[in-house]
């Protein structure tokens, strides 16, 4: 363990030393710092005194590991040991997170998904992907200045293409939104539990190859369902399959068709996938 910290923070051993003493003299000025700090403020040794006990050291950790790294000889170790933490610690919330919608139809649930995330945040929708030229999900993408691709059938399959394009887009999450092609397995690995999909019935009922659009409601219809809705779930090796994240239910009327059901559905969809998103980002 003591050959590993060498090699990765590039010292000899007896700088190792000298850094583990910082270490161990700077936290334990930094708790007595705090006690005698906390005991001027005549606070009893309750949660109060134990939360500004943690504020105060984690403020005063570096100062006081930087106090000790100089009388040690390791100043500038520290202070660049600090200021990596740091950077690191504000990348992070600073980090946007970039989605990438796939469709391959209209796009009603993309567009949703587009406005409600169109102010500036932490979510940005950074790219659709299509595998249908001229869907109107592409016309939604271009009219929200986003920019897309189409990639057929064969290459989306192989998933290397897909992936090195997702990789150019910084893509951290994907969401399907009526894609009709199978995730291939090596996306699924790539992203794990970081892709969803929306289904437009109740799974696991009607799910699967096949099942899709108005397949799904025809069939609800035919089975004389009382009742049909959504499934937003994560998306694994199986169509239709993964777990579960929200199920949302309408009424199926003896007088529906496959039309106005899918209307009810898709108020339901509109509803419900883009708070899910968002909820599940936050
Ligand atoms: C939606 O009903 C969704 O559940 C299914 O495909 C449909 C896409 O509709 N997966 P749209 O293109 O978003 O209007």
């Amino acid at each position: 363990m003591l050959e590993k910290l060498k090699q990765r923070w590039k010292v000899n051993t007896l700088n190792l030393i000298l850094i583990i003493a910082t270490f161990a003299l700077g936290g334990s000025l930094c708790g007595y710092a705090g006690r005698k700090i906390l005991q001027l403020t005549n606070i009893d040794k309750g949660f109060l005194y134990i939360l500004l006990y943690i504020i105060l050291i984690t403020l005063l950790w570096p100062i006081c590991v930087l106090i000790i790294s100089v009388p040690l000889g390791q100043f500038s170790f520290f202070r660049r040991y600090i200021k990596r933490i740091a950077d690191r610690t504000s990348r992070r919330s600073a980090k946007k997170i970039n989605i990438a919608i796939f469709a391959s139809g209209a796009g009603s649930n993309a567009k949703k998904i587009i406005e409600h995330f169109s102010s500036p945040g932490k979510v940005k929708i950074a790219l659709v992907v299509c595998n249908k030229p001229g869907a109107g999900v592409l016309d939604i993408a271009a009219q929200a200045n986003i920019p897309s691709i189409v990639i057929e059938k064969n290459a989306f399959a192989d998933g290397d293409a897909v992936l090195a394009q997702l990789k150019n887009y910084h893509i951290d999450f994907i969401v399907l939104a009526g894609f009709l092609l199978k995730v291939p397995e090596q996306l699924i690995k790539a992203f794990p539990k970081k892709i969803v999909n929306i289904h437009p019935a109740l799974l696991p009922k009607y799910g699967g190859k096949g099942m899709y659009g108005h397949y799904v409601h025809e069939s609800v219809i035919a089975n004389k369902d009382v009742e049909s809705g959504i499934t937003i779930h994560f998306a694994d090796e199986v169509y239709d399959h993964g777990e579960i994240i929200l199920q949302a239910r309408c009424p199926v009327d003896p007088n529906d068709t496959a039309a106005t059901l899918a209307q009810k559905i898709h108020v339901l969809e509109h509803a419900h996938y883009a708070t899910e998103i968002d909820k599940l980002l936050r």
